[in-house]
């Protein structure tokens, strides 16, 4: 992965880490408790993959068979689980989506004049790179290759899908320097966004793709939703779209990290079928709280 890109997972994952992590005991040990199931019904002839594996953090790398490989892009990450685990475990570092490298080519074509490197008026970059998105298909070959030569028996994607697009906004972000590209008025459209919303969404069709076609068994965690606002929440019946199940007397802001998938439903088109699953709120930050949903699937026979 080129070093700007994987500086900029750095700093993305020491920004995690450092939050105030004093109301995350619930979510941890939930998820922790989910992954290490995953981890101790693994075959243990078989190779064991964990993508999004980070610091750790949500990984009990005790209970990880001999052959399970960690995947982050984080450059840190693989060192980050020594010291917390004592266990240096054969890693990867390649971007998951496939399609940061192209991303931020194109953020960085549409922020500043190639030839001269002058910046463009922002607006105008803003809507260039609008137009120049559709024309990106992340495809994460990386990972495909890995299934394709190693055939792991079972893959954990650990809290890891719902960064996708914070990344993407990183990504572009930086490419255009001081001035963010986003639209400042709630009110008005704002077609970059909706643009990187869209390859977001390509992103996660690819991955889950992949991760249908490999023949293992999957352990997945992710962000479900983020819900923005104080007041009482709660989930009612596991329902579709998610935003039903959400139970609350005042008024929410919702966002949606898949933008719009519905993970296990497309992976059960695609012949998996659910055996187990969790849902549970972690409040991540003051005003920030995210559904996280755990989902165990096996091809079906
Ligand atoms: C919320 S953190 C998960 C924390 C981790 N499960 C742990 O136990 O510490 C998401 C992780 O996904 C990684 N990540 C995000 N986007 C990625 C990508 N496109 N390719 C590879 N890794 C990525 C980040 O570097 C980060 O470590």
């Amino acid at each position: 992965m080129a070093k700007p890109l994987s500086r900029l997972l750095r700093r993305e994952q020491r920004a995690f880490l450092s939050r105030d992590r004093a109301a995350w005991g619930e979510h941890l040990d939930r998820t922790r408790a989910f992954l290490g199931e995953g981890l101790q019904e693994a075959d243990p002839s078989r190779p064991v993959l964990v993508l999004g594996a980070g610091a750790g953090l949500e990984v009990p790398w005790g209970l990880a068979p001999a052959l399970t490989t960690g995947w982050d892009a984080d450059p840190w990450s693989r060192a980050r689980t020594a010291l917390r685990h004592r266990r240096w475990a054969p890693w990867v570092f390649e971007d998951l989506t496939g399609g940061l490298a192209d991303l931020d080519a194109a953020a960085r074509r549409a922020a500043a004049e190639p030839w001269s490197r002058r910046r463009r008026d922002p607006e105008k970059a803003a809507r260039r790179l609008a137009g120049l998105l559709p024309s990106l298909h992340p495809d994460p070959e990386a990972l495909r290759a890995w299934i394709g030569t190693q055939n792991p028996g079972t893959i954990l994607a650990a809290n890891l899908m719902g960064q996708f697009g914070a990344v993407a906004e990183r990504v572009v972000e930086s490419a255009f320097g001081p001035v963010a590209p986003w639209e400042a008025d709630p009110e008005r459209p704002d077609p970059l966004a909706e643009a990187l919303q869209a390859w977001t969404r390509r992103a996660l069709e690819a991955f889950l793709a992949v991760l249908a076609g490999s023949g293992a068994i999957l352990w997945l965690i992710h962000d479900r939703g983020v819900v923005f606002g104080e007041g009482l929440l709660d989930l009612g019946p596991w329902v579709e779209p998610w935003t039903a199940q959400l139970r609350s007397r005042g008024e929410l802001e919702v966002s949606d990290p898949l933008m719009g998938l519905d993970a296990g439903a497309l992976l059960g088109v695609a012949g998996l079928d659910t055996h187990r699953r969790d849902r549970w709120i972690w409040p991540l930050a003051p005003g920030q709280r995210h559904v996280v949903e755990a989902l165990a699937l096996r091809p079906r026979a």
